[in-house]
């Protein structure tokens, strides 16, 4: 695991956007893991930004989302897929029919969990991965107890992931209470990862990561077995 600390939640996502920057020149048709959450804005702000200027293309990638909640309309304001066409989607030069995300509204979930393994499968696997963390070291909505071999699944989010995200929602109520989530074997599937982590909150789960103890209670522990991690992290001291 490469470990890089920098001062700044912009310095962060320069350095993060530079790993993409670099995929993305080196192989124009990359197979993207993304992330949702707080941390990986200022990166794809970075992207969009390289992108306009010509440095990057996103017309022969393809994407795959960690995840989306089970429920809601892909077109509601709370959705990780308008999250996505808000944040990079819309203000850079992608097929929208190379943008995945797993389908929370799909009539036999169990299904689409499958199906999206085989998508990823199918497009090639993943080149890169972006992650960030939980507060209690989920990656994906992979909640601690998580097995390890898990591949794509429905959950049910802890109060700590429900709290942590209302935010997002006009009403704490209405946070839905399970997810369609990679698993952390998708994860692990992925040639490389980057994970992003920002500021004192997420000082206890770096630490436990930087523990070297690998254990299901702590999903992140994991990606120590992983060959090609990169740790962005910073703001924890
Ligand atoms: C959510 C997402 C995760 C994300 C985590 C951290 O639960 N499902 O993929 O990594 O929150 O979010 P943030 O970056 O806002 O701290």
């Amino acid at each position: 695991m490469k470990w890089i600390e920098v001062n700044s939640y912009d310095e962060m996502s320069k350095v993060a956007a530079n790993i993409f920057t670099k995929q993305l020149q080196e192989k124009p048709t990359s197979i993207l893991g993304l992330a949702t959450g707080g941390s990986p804005v200022g990166m794809y702000e970075e992207l969009v930004k390289r992108q306009q200027a010509g440095q990057v293309s996103f017309k022969d990638v393809i994407t795959f989302n960690l995840d989306e909640y089970v429920g809601l309309d892909r077109k509601s304001p709370a959705s990780y897929w308008t999250f996505m066409h808000e944040q990079l989607f819309n203000h850079v030069d992608i097929k929208e029919e190379n943008i995945h995300l797993p389908n929370g509204k799909a009539e036999d979930l169990a299904e689409e969990c499958v199906a999206y393994d085989a998508r990823i499968k199918e497009a090639g696997g993943i080149d890169l991965q972006l992650l960030g963390i939980g507060v209690n070291g989920h990656i994906g909505f992979n909640e601690p107890g998580t097995p390890f071999e898990s591949l794509t699944n429905i959950v049910e989010l802890t109060e700590s992931t429900r709290t942590e995200n209302a935010i997002y929602f006009d009403d704490p109520k209405n946070v839905p209470t399970h997810a369609i989530t990679m698993g952390i074997q998708s994860i692990m599937n992925a040639k490389e990862i980057v994970l992003i982590a920002f500021g004192e909150k997420k000082l206890e789960a770096i630490e436990r990561l930087k523990s070297g103890i690998i254990n299901e209670d702590f999903p992140a522990s994991q990606l120590l077995n992983h060959q090609n991690v990169t740790v962005i992290y910073g703001g924890t001291k």
